[in-house]
């Protein structure tokens, strides 16, 4: 790839009060690039995106974003990255609406004090319209299931009219279908907006489908390539143990770990 790259790592690691969570990272990020995270509990997945939003800064070597030290990444960079967390409990009676939480998307490039155009105000509706809870916008969220809450999450994301869109385990929790849904819409906005997605997930077999490169973390970069050469018993074992089972479904290798097939 000739292109510069939008995001570079350079031997960074990154700690918690002395402990490491991410060690002698180099890697580089493209535009347009659909990047998965995979890794057990506790890999540093989390810590890579607060990392690329500019929040943890390396302890050594040194990480660029856009066209600055991370360091130096400001408020109007930031706007520039969206950011799905990892889901964490809403209270249900707090009292917020859908158009409100989509509308906050909107705040990273209209400041605190300004009020919101007509032209945010259209580009909410649009991005509400891409995950189909238009039609709820009036809705309070606290009342939405969780699938659809990601939805509107998403949503918030996109209003900010992001290059890099980052997405902490957006499936995990969500029934099957609905996150066949959510799958499908990650992949249409995607190809729409051009985005650099990064993905965390912990299932290997759905981002192994749709992203084009794979991160396979464990406190350091084990493995980064194209699915194929990332779902092999080589790779996965020193990462995740001799327990992991390459089977085949639908002429493609499925993977299953040792946590899941004890319950299986
Ligand atoms: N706020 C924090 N303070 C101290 N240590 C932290 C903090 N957040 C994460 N860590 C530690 O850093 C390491 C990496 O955590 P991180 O959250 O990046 O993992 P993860 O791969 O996202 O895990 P999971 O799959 O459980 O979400 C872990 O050892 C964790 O305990
Ligand atoms: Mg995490």
């Amino acid at each position: 790839m000739t292109a510069q790259p939008i995001v570079q790592f350079s031997q960074a690691s990154f700690a918690y009060n002395g402990h490491t969570a991410l060690e002698d990272l180099t890697l580089d990020l493209h535009e347009g690039e659909f990047v998965g995270v995979i890794g057990p509990n506790g890999s540093g997945k989390t810590t890579l995106l607060k990392a690329l939003l500019g929040l943890m800064h390396p302890v050594s070597g040194a990480l660029q974003i856009f066209d600055c030290a991370c360091q130096a990444l400001r408020c109007e960079h930031r706007a520039r990255i969206g950011y799905l967390p990892q889901k964490e409990k809403t209270d249900p009676n707090y009292p917020i609406t859908i158009w409100e939480v989509a509308m906050m998307g909107r705040y990273g490039s209209l400041g605190l004090i300004k009020r919101p155009s007509k032209a945010d105000r259209e580009i909410v509706l649009d991005a509400l319209d891409s995950v189909d809870m238009a039609d709820l916008k009036d809705h309070p969220f606290g009342h939405l299931s969780g699938g659809e809450q990601q939805r509107v999450l998403i949503a918030r994301a996109l209003a900010q009219r992001p290059e890099i869109l980052l997405l902490d385990e957006p499936t995990t929790g969500i029934d099957a279908t609905t996150q066949r849904r959510l799958v499908e819409l990650i992949c249409k906005v995607h190809q729409a907006y051009r985005l650099t997605i990064v993905l965390v997930t912990h299932d290997i077999n759905m981002i192994s489908s749709i992203a084009e490169t794979i991160l396979l973390l464990k406190t350091k970069l084990y493995a980064k390539g194209p699915p194929a050469e990332i779902l092999t018993k080589d790779v996965l074992s020193p990462v995740y143990g001799e327990e992991v089972i390459i089977a085949k479904r639908d002429q493609k290798p499925y993977i299953i770990l040792s946590d899941e097939h004890h319950h299986a």
